[in-house]
């Protein structure tokens, strides 16, 4: 049995694979349709989401199957003291999969080591989601044609954010890759990234706090959220939260054909009248989400 806790759970080739699948599913989803008849995912999220829970619970309606689950530590047994191991054991009983978010960085891991079902990472702490960084590979291959030869902008909260620390992870096993690191100096990414990732790979990188700079070598830019619920301190949270505003003017600065990603939510870090940008393809990115997700149930419950 597998379980999906980081990206680097799948080889490069499996990837491959598995966005061979996606990429199917996009074009007959009617093929797909009854592959998971008879089946659950369990969504655990002790964590807010929308698009996380929504895009797995929709992935799994789209094959046939069903969904259960809940939506905030609040409403489960967590509120009682269950642990998370406690907890998968039953989840094991009612469900063949699960998606769980956790506050807590390893909570995933702890909770696949006692589970009798594939457990997937949709997001733990400020450490890794894997199923984002699915959903961004499927969007660059899609829309760029490649995963190699890129120079990606990485910008915002780099310090908490998971989506960023799992998306550098996947594309340093591409050739070509270089990164522009943009943030303020607070919000820089952690050094065990920058030590253990990229420098001892000897992957191209720089880090700036001006995102004018960098727009025009890109030929994508990654716009991520400050992580608020991370912070230790509101102050500083409110001194750092509009350190980034993308908007036209930015925007003229950049390639034609550079691509703006955002895993979502935007709080406002993108102006909204960048949105009708042809380059603006965060939207498209959560619809490559469903199709990314249908293909990793499938994958992990071995159904062909
Ligand atoms: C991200 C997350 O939860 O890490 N959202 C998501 O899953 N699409 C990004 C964020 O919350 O800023």
């Amino acid at each position: 049995m597998r379980h999906l806790l980081s990206p680097l759970d799948f080889s490069v080739s499996e990837l491959d694979k598995l966005l061979d699948l996606a990429r199917d599913i996009e074009r007959h989803p009617e093929k797909y349709a009854k592959k998971c008849e008879g089946k659950k995912i369990a969504t655990l999220f002790y964590e807010p989401s929308t698009r996380t829970r929504l895009s797995f619970e929709a992935a799994m309606l789209n094959l046939g199957g069903s969904v259960l689950g809940f939506s905030s530590a609040d409403s489960s047994s967590a509120a009682k003291g269950e642990s998370v191991s406690d907890t998968i054991r039953m989840i094991s009983c009612y469900a063949d999969i699960c998606a769980m978010r956790h506050p807590k960085e390893g909570a995933p891991l702890v909770a696949s080591e006692k589970s009798r079902i594939p457990v997937i990472n949709a997001g733990d702490g400020g450490h890794q989601h894997p199923t984002q960084t699915l959903t961004d590979l499927m969007t660059i291959r899609s829309l760029k044609g490649r995963l190699n030869n890129l120079t990606i902008g990485l910008c915002g909260d780099l310090k908490f954010g998971r989506t960023v620390h799992s998306l550098i992870n996947a594309l340093v096993r591409y050739t070509g890759i270089r990164f522009v690191l943009i943030s303020p100096k607070e919000l820089r990414i952690p050094d065990y990234i920058k030590e253990t990732v990229l420098e001892e790979k000897g992957i191209r990188f720089r880090e700036t706090d001006s995102l004018e700079d960098a727009m025009g070598e890109l030929d994508l830019l990654y716009m991520t959220r400050v992580q608020r619920e991370r912070f230790f301190n509101e102050e500083e949270y409110i001194r750092l939260k509009d350190s980034y505003i993308l908007d036209k003017q930015k925007m003229k600065l950049a390639k034609e054909d550079m691509l703006v990603l955002h895993p979502l939510p935007r709080v406002n870090e993108i102006a909204t009248e960048v949105d009708d940008d042809p380059r603006a393809v965060y939207f498209k990115q959560v619809q490559y989400g469903v199709y990314v997700r249908m293909a990793l149930i499938l994958t992990l419950l071995e159904i062909a």
